[in-house]
């Protein structure tokens, strides 16, 4: 007989064991406290929630027994207009977490490689594990964040084969520092494809590469309505592709990859963009105050960000040991213990109050 483990493949057995988040209600559950009452500022997650329009399509959209437009046509046609590029090169996702996963399949066989920028995004390198590719890492100092162009030019000419895709993101999670022009300009002269993830766009106030991809065959860019829109349990995610790519990627996906509540959502979100934008002032107005607030508590030094989460190196104790002393209150963070990040929080830009709250048990804490 044998044993069925034999035949999984072994890039898959060879991953990393699965850390869980848990959701609002069973963190509530388990801390015996109303989950009204917890204040997560763990996974960059927008606190306002979608726009009050949005609701309202989602309790009206009168087709939920059909399956999905698989194109995405109106909502595909309504991101032209947002993005300022032909819906041409425009594909919609199941989050922009799929649309990482696609590029990865559509590129990536086991002999290959990719380029990632840490400390950054996880799911790049997942998604190279699952390929059975190599991940080539070119470190971002732990001052700046700022890309080492340099380096990176000298990783891919040394590698071989050529890596295929560089994962850049801007503003980047976890420092919240941003990419500027010249940088992205120089990467796309390497013989790879370049994907920007734009997850934290709508924060930064910078203009976005989405239209650059109209005149560069090697770039993409990745979005998402998680952040920005405060729709990140719905899963809705696009990218800017060339023509070519976005051909093959309507061959490869799944037909019904966006459900029809996400594509409800995210086409009334976008007609209600004035109200997320007013939810975004605010929150970058709280972002600039608790940076100062957060500066101000002993072992603690946040990084300036201009996307809705701020980074800490924590000297104080360790980083382990502050959430743990923060859960215990109902306040979750994310912390980083890894060896390129080790004694490192991030936080979310909570509302104003949350921050507070988040603030006084740093106080309590480090103080
Ligand atoms: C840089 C970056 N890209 C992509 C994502 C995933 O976005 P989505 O919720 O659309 O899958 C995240 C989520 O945290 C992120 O930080």
């Amino acid at each position: 007989m044998f044993s069925v483990e034999e035949l999984f493949r072994k890039e898959i057995t060879s991953l990393k064991p699965y850390k869980p988040i848990f959701p609002f209600e069973v963190l509530a559950e388990r801390l015996g406290r109303p989950p009204e009452e917890i204040v997560k500022l763990d996974a960059n997650e927008n606190p306002y929630g979608p726009s009050p329009k949005v609701l309202e399509a989602l309790a009206h959209y009168p087709y939920y027994y059909t399956y999905p437009d698989p194109q995405a046509t109106r909502l595909r046609e309504a991101l032209s207009g947002y993005v300022g590029v032909p819906m041409e090169h425009i594909f919609v996702g199941n989050g922009a977490d799929e649309i990482i996963t696609l590029v990865s399949r559509l590129f990536l066989n086991p002999s290959d490689a990719i380029v990632i920028l840490p400390p950054t995004f996880g799911m790049y390198e997942f998604n190279a594990a699952l390929q059975g590719a190599r991940v080539i890492s070119v470190p971002r100092p732990l001052d700046t964040f700022s890309v080492d162009v340099g380096a990176v030019v000298e990783a891919v000419e040394n590698t071989s084969p050529t890596p295929k895709l560089l994962f850049l993101v801007t503003p980047n999670n976890p420092d919240g520092g941003i990419s500027p022009p010249e940088v992205v300009e120089r990467l796309l002269e390497l013989p790879l494809v370049v994907v920007v993830d734009e997850a934290y766009n709508e924060f930064s106030g910078e203009p976005s590469f989405a239209r650059r991809v109209l005149e560069r065959e090697n770039l993409v860019v990745v979005r998402t309505f998680s952040k920005w829109a405060g729709l990140a349990g719905l899963r809705l995610g696009y990218g800017i592709f060339p023509e070519v790519m976005t051909q093959v990627l309507w061959r490869m996906k799944e037909p019904y990859n966006v459900n029809a509540a996400a594509m409800a959502a995210g086409l009334a979100a976008l007609e209600d963009v004035n109200y997320a934008r007013r939810m975004i002032s605010a929150i970058v107005a709280e972002r600039d105050r608790l940076f100062d607030e957060l500066g101000r508590i002993p072992g603690l030094h946040p990084f300036p960000s201009r996307a809705n989460f701020i980074l800490c190196h924590v000297t104080g104790m360790e980083a382990h040991r502050l959430r743990d002393t923060l859960v215990a209150e109902g306040i979750v963070i994310r912390y980083y213990d890894e060896p390129d990040l080790e004694d490192y929080i991030r936080v979310t830009v909570g509302r104003p109050e949350q921050n507070d709250r988040l603030l006084s048990a740093l106080w309590r804490a480090l103080g």
